[in-house]
């Protein structure tokens, strides 16, 4: 066991290990050794942050797709999933609810849904922007063209979530139907880096087929792109997939890729994610103390909470965004820290 103490101080040394290293700490890891990783994790991330989480609120714009993704509730096949589509002016409503409660990020997430062309998003964001100069958009809506992302950030888009679901084309091909691929979706996330978007890739933990040495791959990824974001956490099965009958990602191993992503990348926003609020009562709590330090409470109308189910049992879509936030505040104080009003951006 102490050679994966070891291996723990050479990462926090080097920011990086042999993906052997990697696969180590991930069949080896013990709640001791867990202890120690998330004590350097927490030290790295104040440094740099302090003891603030930032909040951005989540507005799920759309929750039609034209891609069927295996283990995603809303993928093109879930024949059950009731759709729903947000105005312009619902989401310009969801944005003045958020400001009002401090929120100083909106994050555009949907599915990919032809119906909002690059002209419409556009549209979106620069109003967003045009009102609310002192925030951020955050825009998550899948593959698109250079040239579509191009659009965006000159409409004033300051950050792309995309994560890259796992670094290993074939863990890939198992995820996703013929004709998407793990090439394009990097294409992708060097695209929108170069774009100078704040650049969120990430993955599921216990996705189906998963092994250790796929989540070693996952962090030698991110070592070489060098997101500004990464967004981990369980999957969870949903009832009307083809992966309904797996098993979910496990609390344990979400909390060890917080703690070992945050020392390869001191700096990284990093969400303690619903997903992990999920699958454990406590679960961002904890995501927060291995090193996370972003919350992403939901800011979508409650009338359509219910329908925007990427997987089963999801927390919070019964509540108002105002309950939400005070819940989470309490949640944060609990524990020693504080969520702040503030665009949160990357600190370099
Ligand atoms: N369409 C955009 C995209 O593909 O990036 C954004 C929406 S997509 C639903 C957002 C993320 O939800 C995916 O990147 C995936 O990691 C996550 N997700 C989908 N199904 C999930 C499940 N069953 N359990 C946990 N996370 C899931
Ligand atoms: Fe498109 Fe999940 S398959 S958002």
């Amino acid at each position: 066991m102490s050679r994966i103490f070891e291996l723990i101080d050479k990462l926090e040394k080097d920011r990086i290990l042999l993906k052997e290293e990697f696969s180590e700490i991930i069949s080896g890891h013990t709640s001791e050794t867990d202890e120690y990783l998330f004590a350097k994790a927490r030290t790295v991330r104040e440094r740099v942050y302090g003891k603030d989480v930032y909040i951005r609120g989540l507005i799920e714009f759309t929750n039609y797709c034209k891609n069927d993704c295996l283990y995603c509730g809303i993928r093109r096949s879930a024949k059950n999933a009731e759709r729903y589509r947000l105005t312009e002016e619902q989401i310009m409503d969801c944005c003045e609810m958020g400001y009002g409660l401090g929120f100083r990020t909106f994050v555009l997430q949907g599915g990919e849904d032809g119906f909002y062309t690059d002209d419409k998003i556009v549209s979106i964001v620069s109003r967003i922007k045009a009102k609310y100069p002192d925030c951020a958009v955050t825009l998550s809506i899948g593959e698109k063209s250079r040239d579509s992302y191009e659009k965006f950030r000159k409409a004033g888009a300051d950050r792309y979530l995309l994560r890259h679901e796992t670094a290993n084309p074939e863990h890939y091909g198992k995820l996703h139907p013929k004709g998407l691929t793990l090439e394009n979706r990097m294409r992708c996330l060097s695209d929108l880096k170069e774009l100078g978007f704040q650049t969120g890739c990430g993955f599921m933990v216990g996705s189906p087929y998963q092994t250790a040495e796929n989540l070693a791959e996952d962090l030698l990824y991110i070592s070489k792109l060098q997101p500004q974001m990464v967004g981990i956490g369980p999957f969870i099965p949903h009832h009307d997939t083809p992966f309904a009958n797996e098993k979910a990602g496990t609390l344990e191993t979400v909390l060890l890729m917080l703690g070992l992503t945050r020392l390869v990348v001191p700096n990284v926003l990093l969400p303690a994610t619903t997903a992990l609020g999920t699958i454990h009562p406590k679960g961002r709590e904890k995501g927060i103390l291995a090193g996370a330090n972003v919350v992403m409470p939901n800011l979508s109308p409650s009338d359509v909470r219910k329908k925007y189910l990427l997987y089963d049992n999801k927390i919070c879509t019964g509540d108002e965004a105002a309950e939400c936030i005070a819940c989470l505040g309490r949640r944060m104080e609990s524990i020693g820290y504080r969520l702040v009003s503030d665009r949160g951006d990357f600190k370099e």
